[in-house]
């Protein structure tokens, strides 16, 4: 997600921010910039590109001036490019904004300033704030500010700085992270801790609403009433590498429990003011849904496991058949694509390269092409007819965790509108998931705050060798990924199976003690689930069951279980596999593993 790094003091600001920046990187991001007070104008310099390029372009052209903002972009409206990049200025380049979050009504906003005659140059829902300011802007920058938060909706961390006051700078939160570094005699805003470290320790946290006032070597802060606002400096005493984990020990643990706001995101920004579902960027009509007569969803690894759930979801809502494949093996396989199929490929990245192959094969015979991915601009992304964005932010450890469940939750949000406009349910029942599928955050939170229990329950787990998963149903394929966490970064091999298709052959594996986790949310599968925990009992094995709370008969087939909260079987998988991902990281963990850079794996395969 954007990087946000602004300074007002007597260092070079140029200086301070490029070295702030270079701290936010783990954020990712595609394009970076800046602008900084000098002589009497404010000077911008923005790149798509690596830090590098705006580095190299300071270099060429060097900007003094002891005052400025600066930003690495994550592409969410608008392309990765030069324009796009931020800061983002008024007509007359008097007003430079950095930007991280989305402004939520920014299209009648904008539409409200074209009216009026503004001309705007990029894609971002950003550029609206500069307009705004400067339409609002009579000698009181504070005031100006003011106006817009007023006229402004979504989650935003702001800085703000203009021409006319040189010696202003205004930074804002509204549900996106924001610091105040405090110096002597100077001031740093950062969207995290790394980015000022290296010139103070000393910070104020921004709290929702607040909007901080430097003025020289004076701040002053304010709550969204504008009343003045008491705050104690905190006393950083983490290093660099911790801090930008926020705190976590890996990058891992961090995104496993940004689940919950990836979740929340991902759903509440696509809901207009009815709470009905906008797929603004699928473009895809009722008659050509109605024309469509085989869907396909093509992913590999986790990705592809999210697309196993996305097929129950299209299946169980469209009423459509739909044929999900690991893309490596579709793409040589006789897979019957044709001008009528819907191809939906599923990838965190947007770079993976059998994924993009199939999109281009598909594209070839004529087939609709919908992405599911995370990364704006990215090649998977640019090639698709339609594309719905994961609003993960950046996923860092190599081992997915924040992206397979936002993924989901995707593939739910197009089944259900698909579904809505192919009268294949009705209002009542998409309101009811819909409704439910809002309560994921708040229920992820529930089983992160009881992950001690997890830690716990794992220690017997560490010095196993084989370790089995077994699930019916969409369990089946939770079980899947389930596994694919615990081998990927704790190297215990561990399989997972169709709890029914055990007798045909693996049960065979079963010993005494063998531990095996048996997904059991499933309410029509549940009696069929019990007979098999029974069966690898009676043969020694040591049963972890995952059941929705409330269910007591799990208790007397298994010898721990895992609650997840009350959930419909619908959405049940969404919360079981967070207690899978938080053991696959103990374990690992424990182990004395590198979590988030397991040996022979990288984040992105662009390689066949
Ligand atoms: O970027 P993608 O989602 O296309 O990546 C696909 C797989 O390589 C990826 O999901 C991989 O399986 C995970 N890193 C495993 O945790």
């Amino acid at each position: 997600m954007c990087g946000i790094v602004g300074y007002i003091g007597n260092r070079k600001a140029s200086d301070v921010i490029s070295e702030g920046l270079s701290k936010l990187e783990y954020r990712g991001y595609d394009s970076a910039g800046i602008a900084v007070y000098n002589n009497g104008n404010i000077e911008i310099r923005k790149h798509k590109g690596r830090l590098a390029v705006l580095e190299e372009s300071l270099a060429k052209n060097p900007i003094d001036g002891n005052l400025g903002i600066g930003h690495t972009r994550w592409a969410t409206h608008g392309e990765p490019s030069d324009v796009n990049s931020h800061p983002h200025f008024n007509e007359e380049k008097t007003i430079a904004v950095v930007h991280n979050g989305i402004i939520e009504n920014y299209a009648e906003l904008k539409e409200k300033l074209i009216n009026d005659g503004v001309t705007f140059i990029s894609k971002t829902d950003t550029e609206v704030i500069p307009h705004l300011v400067s339409k609002f802007y009579k000698g009181n920058l504070l005031d100006a500010v003011y106006n817009v938060l007023d006229e402004i909706r979504g989650a935003y961390a702001l800085g703000i700085m203009a021409k006319d006051s040189p010696n202003e700078l205004i930074a804002v939160r509204k549900d996106s992270p924001l610091i105040i570094g405090v110096g002597d005699g100077e001031y740093f805003i950062a969207s995290d801790i790394p980015a000022i470290l290296k010139y103070t320790r000393d910070v104020y946290f921004m709290e929702n609403g607040e909007v901080a006032h430097i003025e020289g070597n004076n701040i002053k802060i304010y709550d969204e009433k504008r009343n003045l606002v008491e705050k104690d400096v905190f006393h950083v005493n983490w290093d660099i590498e911790a801090a930008s984990k926020g705190g976590f020990d890996c990058f891992m643990n961090k995104e496993i429990h940004e689940q919950p706001q990836g979740i929340k995101d991902t759903i509440e920004r696509r809901l207009d003011s009815n709470g009905k579902i906008h797929l603004d960027d699928i473009k895809i009509t009722r008659e050509e849904l109605n024309n469509i007569n085989r869907i396909y969803i093509v992913a590999c690894g986790t990705a592809y496991h999210a697309g196993m759930l996305g097929k129950y979801a299209i299946e169980k809502l469209m009423k459509v058949p739909v044929i999900t494949d690991i893309a490596s093996e579709f793409r040589y396989g006789q897979n019957f694509v044709d001008d009528k199929s819907l191809v939906i490929l599923v990838s965190q990245s947007g770079e993976t390269a059998d994924t993009l192959a199939v999109l281009r094969d598909s594209k070839a015979k004529g087939a609709r092409i919908l992405s599911v991915t995370n990364v704006v601009g990215s090649s998977i992304a640019r090639e698709s007819d339609d594309v719905f964005y994961t609003w993960a932010g950046p996923e860092i450890a190599v081992a997915s965790t924040k992206a397979y469940t936002t993924q989901i939750v995707s593939l739910y949000m197009i089944a259900l509108d698909f579904a809505l406009k192919m009268d294949t349910i009705d209002e009542k029942e998409y309101k009811k998931i819909l409704d439910e599928m809002r309560e994921l955050p708040e229920k992820i939170q529930q089983i992160l705050n009881n992950k001690d229990y997890i830690k716990d329950l794992v220690k017997d787990l560490v010095a196993k060798e084989h370790v089995f998963y077994l699930g019916r149903g969409i369990d089946y394929g939770l079980s899947l990924e389930g596994s694919l966490k615990l081998k990927e970064i704790s190297y215990i091999h561990s399989e997972a199976f169709a709890a029914g298709e055990l007798k045909h052959g693996t049960i065979a594996l079963i010993e005494k003690d063998t531990p095996v986790i048996s997904i059991a949310t499933q309410s029509y599968l549940f009696e069929k689930m019990v007979s098999n925990m029974e069966e690898v009992r009676a043969r020694g094995a040591n049963v972890i069951a995952i059941a929705k709370e409330g269910n007591k008969v799990v208790e007397k087939v298994s010898d721990k279980v895992i609650y997840i909260p009350e959930s419909s079987d619908f959405v049940a998988p969404v919360l079981a596999i967070v207690p899978m991902q938080l053991m696959a990281y103990y374990i690992s963990s424990m182990k004395g593993l590198d979590v988030d850079k397991p040996r022979n794996l990288a984040k992105s395969v662009t390689v066949e």
